[in-house]
């Protein structure tokens, strides 16, 4: 099992070229924070989540967490990034590679749009949605992932201090999806919220079958 101190040298390592020196205790600026990775790693085991997919792989913190935690995760990036500090996709997408190799992590998958995902594939039960932050790719990142997805599914969105996040979620609200914002120290989050559209299985009270009542015992007086 690895241990965080394990991803930190790994991503420390690769990640420190890819973010030019702004690489502080192996994540970088744009990457979701230890406390989120965390809160979404006990969810997924809790409810039993099993495939994912995510949108932004980024500086690939979130997916490492991901990854460790899900059967198998598919996490779609354009490269966008690799434009934005001046490096080709391809040295990201090496970055990324030589990571999960050095985590023994092998149930990655990657893609550069979520078009390229096959169609045969609709047992996705966890999204994480952290791609591009425009007013239009929130929702659109909701939207096109449907064709995927489980009939029980969760879908996070992180960054909810963005507005344009904001209206996707109140989007799918209005579509028919529940939502929660998690609720972190605020030091330690950029706002997460959970959404999800299927019925809560209601906790049953234990059935008592074939129950005989029996006298009660009489309790003796004493004297
Ligand atoms: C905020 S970063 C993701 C951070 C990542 N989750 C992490 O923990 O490091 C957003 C990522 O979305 C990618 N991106 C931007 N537009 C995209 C698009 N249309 N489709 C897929 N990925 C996109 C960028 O290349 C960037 O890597």
């Amino acid at each position: 099992m690895k241990t965080e101190a394990d991803i930190l040298k790994v991503t420390s390592r690769y990640l420190e070229p890819y973010n030019k020196g702004y690489t502080i205790e192996g994540s970088c600026c744009g990457s979701i924070t230890y406390a989120e990775a965390t809160y979404m790693q006990d969810f997924i085991k809790k409810h039993g989540l099993k495939n994912g997919i995510e949108i932004g792989t980024g500086t690939s913190y979130s997916t490492i967490h991901l990854a460790f935690v899900l059967d198998n995760l598919i996490t779609v990036d354009n490269g966008a990034i690799a434009t934005t500090i001046g490096h080709e996709y391809g040295y990201v997408r090496g970055a990324w590679n030589a990571m999960f190799l050095d985590l023994d992590i092998h149930n990655v998958r990657f893609c550069m749009a979520l078009e390229e995902i096959d169609e045969k594939i609709k047992d996705i039960d966890f999204v994480l949605v952290d791609g591009a932050h425009t007013p239009e790719a929130p929702l659109k990142d909701c939207l096109d992932v449907v064709p995927h997805l489980a009939d029980r599914h969760y879908i996070f969105m992180h960054d909810t201090l963005n507005p344009h996040v904001m209206d996707a979620i109140n989007e799918r609200v209005k579509a028919g999806y529940k939502m929660e914002m998690i609720t972190l120290d605020e030091k330690d989050t950029y706002g997460m919220a959970v959404m999800w559209k299927h019925v809560e299985p209601v906790e049953k009270p234990i059935e008592v079958k074939n129950l005989k009542l029996r006298p009660m015992k009489r309790i003796r007086k004493e004297k």
